[in-house]
């Protein structure tokens, strides 16, 4: 009989429930919104990007069931052939716009939007300069560019300007951050390494993923709110958190924007998005500019739910968005933690190595501008409850 040849497959999975770290998909029956069902139960949602709640918005879903009517479900090509639709042009031009650059582009996501990018403008003879809690798909871009990759510590920027410093002159050098960190919250050192990038003559990008429609005027991203409009070479965001949809895109120099036409490989060889998903965006980015108390909605639920955990005795880490993480160490804990505040009602994803470093596993929270105080105050009493079982405070 044939042995399969994929059954260490299964032994590493074993491997994983043996440490209380296997985790079944949970599946919403309903919408993504902030009080949902999932397996079959109520809960109060704080594990989504849905940070303003536009994947129920009105206008967005009117948008783009218009646009399934209009021009129907596909592009039907990649970009480069027969796949850039009207609307796609459109969705760019106000991508730029909102993003004070003279140009964009979408891609796929935001995933494809920093592989492709920093893979396609660097290769060989270049370095990356790279904070060590980058977003994996800046990791994965950085790979595939074959460039020498240097990794500073978190924040570092003393660290990361001794790495720039042995760097030979002249050396095409890239400086890379994420705007928000997506484990902890907390913002990138955009200003100091812009200050870098332009002491060393390096190009600085921000992937604002987790920045863009949260922070900023009207959501313009970390770019905005610490006023680097024009330091920042290469700005990534993504349309599949925020912004509702799905998506992500490159804002920066036409020049840089027409190269990734020629050049990036998710632009070059998969298919755009439908249509619908380009009005959506369009629809949303509308929102951003027109109902910016959304953003204020919610930084005032940001502020209520962090102060609620600290005052409770949660460690919070280093938070400075609304996603807080519940930090408690060890990975099994974080499941127990997590499961626990399910059978209450709650919803808050288990997070553990290696997706975070070992002992410092946690749930993340993350709320949104849609969550009412009752729901909020329902989840912190649920935290206190389960915390409190769980020797956790
Ligand atoms: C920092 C960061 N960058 C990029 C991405 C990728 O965005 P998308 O989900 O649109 O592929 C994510 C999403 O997980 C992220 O957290």
């Amino acid at each position: 009989m044939r042995q399969d040849p994929l059954g260490y497959l299964s032994t590493e999975l074993q491997a994983l429930r043996d440490q209380g770290l296997y985790r079944r998909l949970r599946v919403l029956d309903g919408e993504q919104k902030a009080c949902t069902s999932i397996d079959g139960r109520s809960v109060v949602n704080l594990s989504s990007n849905n940070y303003l709640g536009l994947t129920t918005h009105p206008r967005l879903r009117e948008r783009a069931l218009e646009a399934v009517r209009a021009f129907g479900v596909g592009s039907g090509s990649v970009r480069t052939i027969a796949g850039t639709m009207r609307i796609h042009m459109e969705l760019e031009r106000k991508l730029a716009e909102f993003k004070r650059t003279e140009a964009a582009v979408v891609f796929q996501s935001g995933f494809t939007a920093n592989a492709g990018t920093v893979s396609s403008i660097l290769g060989r003879d270049a370095v990356i300069v790279s904070d060590e809690l980058n977003h994996a798909s800046i990791i994965d871009g950085a790979r595939l560019s074959r460039a020498t990759i240097k990794v500073f510590p978190h924040r570092d920027v003393a660290a990361a300007r001794r790495i720039v410093q042995e760097i030979p002159r002249g050396t095409r050098t890239l400086i890379i951050t994420d705007g928000v960190f997506s484990m902890d919250g907390d913002l990138g050192a955009v200003p100091e390494l812009c200050d870098l990038a332009d002491e060393c003559g390096g190009i600085m990008m921000v992937d604002d993923a987790h920045a863009s429609g949260v922070l900023g005027s009207h959501g313009r991203g970390t770019v905005d709110h610490f006023g680097m409009h024009g330091r920042v070479d290469v700005q990534v965001g993504t349309l599949s958190k925020a912004i509702g949809a799905l998506g992500g895109y490159v804002a920066g120099s036409r020049a840089l924007i027409e190269f990734l036409h020629h050049r990036a490989r998710p632009f070059l060889f998969s298919t755009s998005h439908p249509p619908s998903v380009a009005a959506t965006c369009l629809a949303a980015i509308e929102v951003l500019e027109q109902e910016p108390e959304l953003i204020e909605r919610l930084w005032e639920n940001t502020r209520f739910f962090k102060a609620g955990l600290q005052a409770l005795g949660f460690d919070t880490g280093v938070s400075e968005s609304p996603i807080t993480p519940v930090i408690v160490g060890e990975g099994a804990r974080a499941m127990a933690l997590s499961d626990r505040l399910f059978e209450k009602g709650v919803f808050a994803q288990g997070i553990g190595f290696p997706t975070v470093p070992q002992g410092k596993a946690r749930v993340r929270t993350i709320v949104t501008a849609t969550h009412s105080r009752d729901e909020l105050q329902f989840a912190l009493d649920a935290f206190k409850a389960v915390g409190t079982d769980l020797g956790v405070i």
